[in-house]
């Protein structure tokens, strides 16, 4: 199966899809890595491993040009799939209905908790004894759609935002390519 991955930054939740994708058992491989920020370092990486990229900056576009270009450009590389990995643009409501059911994201808490932004800090204000990621559905409401699959992690008591984020994030790691790989053999 052909899957697409939209990043804004880093790459490292896209990059251990791509290194997933190199296993003979894996039912997809990865045809486009896009990013809404040309400087991306993910997109960088992408190129180095010889996977097709493509950047579009979103600025003085209208909402619905720019995503005609990025839905334009996993088209045209045949993508059947997509994965969002720190993509940070809502997507609108009509290019959530032409991929509907067909767009994954990861997001660093345990949904339903803590959508949206700081999920991290929102769980060490909480007292949370425990934190975590999650792969889901996209659908029009944030964060929202069906969850695939959830890993734990347990929160201490030293614990900053930046220990925590890097323990959830070696969770995402392992999740998202698990994941993924579930979702498309189901
Ligand atoms: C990850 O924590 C992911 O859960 C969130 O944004 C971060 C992206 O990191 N949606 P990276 O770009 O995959 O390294």
């Amino acid at each position: 199966k052909k899957l697409g991955i939209l990043i804004s930054g880093r790459g490292s939740n896209m990059a251990s899809l791509v290194e997933a994708s190199r296993a003979d058992d894996c039912p997809y491989q990865v045809i486009l890595v896009a990013s809404d920020k040309p400087e991306a370092a993910g997109l960088a990486w992408a190129r180095a491993q010889g996977v097709a990229t493509f950047a579009q900056s979103p600025k003085g576009i209208p909402k619905p040009e720019y995503e005609a270009k990025i839905d334009a450009a996993l088209r045209e590389a045949g993508a059947e799939y997509i994965a969002l990995a720190g993509y940070m643009r809502l997507l609108s409501d009509d290019f959530v209905a032409r991929w509907r059911g067909r767009i994954v994201n990861i997001h660093p808490s345990l949904l339903p908790k803590y959508k949206g932004l700081d999920t991290h800090a929102r769980a060490l204000a909480m007292g949370d004894a425990e934190a975590g990621c999650s792969v889901h559905i996209v659908t029009e409401e944030l964060d929202g759609g069906e969850i695939l699959g959830q890993a734990q992690v347990r929160i201490e008591a030293r614990d900053t935002v930046e220990t925590l984020a890097a323990r959830v994030l070696a969770e995402e790691h392992r999740l998202y390519p698990r994941v993924v790989a579930e979702w498309l053999n189901r």
